[in-house]
């Protein structure tokens, strides 16, 4: 069932700011490759998130630090041959960025030229301000990412929910005021209070996307392969697994090694 208000043949930034302000909810979703980015675009999902999750969930590190902006663009250019459309988000990964404005420009331009992506996102607040000014200045589209935000993980110590003391939502919310005073077309809002994000979304008139934030942002995203529940270890309050792709994959990857194993597969009619 799909509850949208207006049709979209394709999802801009502009198109978002509209859905905010329409009171249409944003999805978004992430995907790294083709076939899956396939899916998710023909599921009318309006954003598509190349994220650096893909570190965990694709090369199975623990964090989302080691993966490089080579690897990124790689997801990208895959994820973006795929999609009709969705907008496409590329996140700039751990060091590539973080040292100068220049750097995060030279990395936002090689995103955007080499993948064919339509946006970045990055995480952070006030310490990437001069970075954020000069990438939007370059006409590249930025989504913020404030709450959790997994390329600090070292620096806050574990998974937990931020934000939960005043002096740490304060500056949240002087942050999120300030991205939207940058030009960034949207943010993230990572494992934090529901009421936070509430007063977040109420305080600014781009879209803030949660995740562990609670309903009252503007939009939810997930990483596809916990919605589909091919991780199974992964056990957050905030996650809705729709489906138990781990049983179930691993019940016909079973059932095939057996038919291989018992002669059944092939049989006649599946040879030449
Ligand atoms: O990398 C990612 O998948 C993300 C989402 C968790 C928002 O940044």
């Amino acid at each position: 069932m799909s509850t949208a208000k207006k049709e979209y043949k394709r999802v801009t930034v502009k198109s978002l700011v509209e859905m905010k302000k329409n009171g249409e909810k944003i999805s978004m979703l992430t995907a790294y490759d083709y076939s899956m980015a396939k899916i998710v675009d023909a599921a009318n999902v309006d954003v598509i998130l190349v994220g650096d999750s893909a570190s965990n969930v694709m090369a199975g590190h623990e964090t989302t630090l080691p993966i490089t902006l080579d690897q990124m663009i790689y997801h990208a250019q895959s994820v973006v041959r795929a999609v009709n459309r969705a907008l496409v988000v590329v996140d700039i990964p751990f060091g590539s960025y973080q040292s100068d404005p220049k750097e995060a420009l030279r990395s936002a331009i090689r995103i955007m030229k080499e993948s064919g992506a339509h946006a970045i996102k990055v995480e952070g607040g006030v310490e990437i301000k001069e970075s954020v000014k000069r990438i939007l200045a370059a006409g590249i589209p930025v989504m913020g990412h404030l709450g959790l935000t997994p390329q600090s993980i070292y620096k806050f110590g574990t998974y937990t929910v931020r934000a939960k003391e005043e002096e740490e939502a304060e500056q949240l919310k002087e942050d999120a005021k300030l991205l939207e005073k940058l030009g960034c077309f949207g943010m993230v809002l990572e494992k934090i209070p529901a009421e936070l994000t509430k007063e977040v979304s109420d305080s600014i008139s781009i879209p803030t996307i949660g995740i562990g934030g609670g309903k009252h942002a503007d939009g939810q995203v997930l990483v596809i392969h916990d919605l589909l529940g091919m991780t199974h270890e992964f056990n957050p309050r905030f996650l809705r697994r729709y489906m138990n792709l781990y049983e179930e994959m691993g019940t016909a990857i079973g059932q095939y090694v057996a038919d291989v194993k018992s002669r059944d597969f092939p049989n006649d009619d599946e040879q030449y």
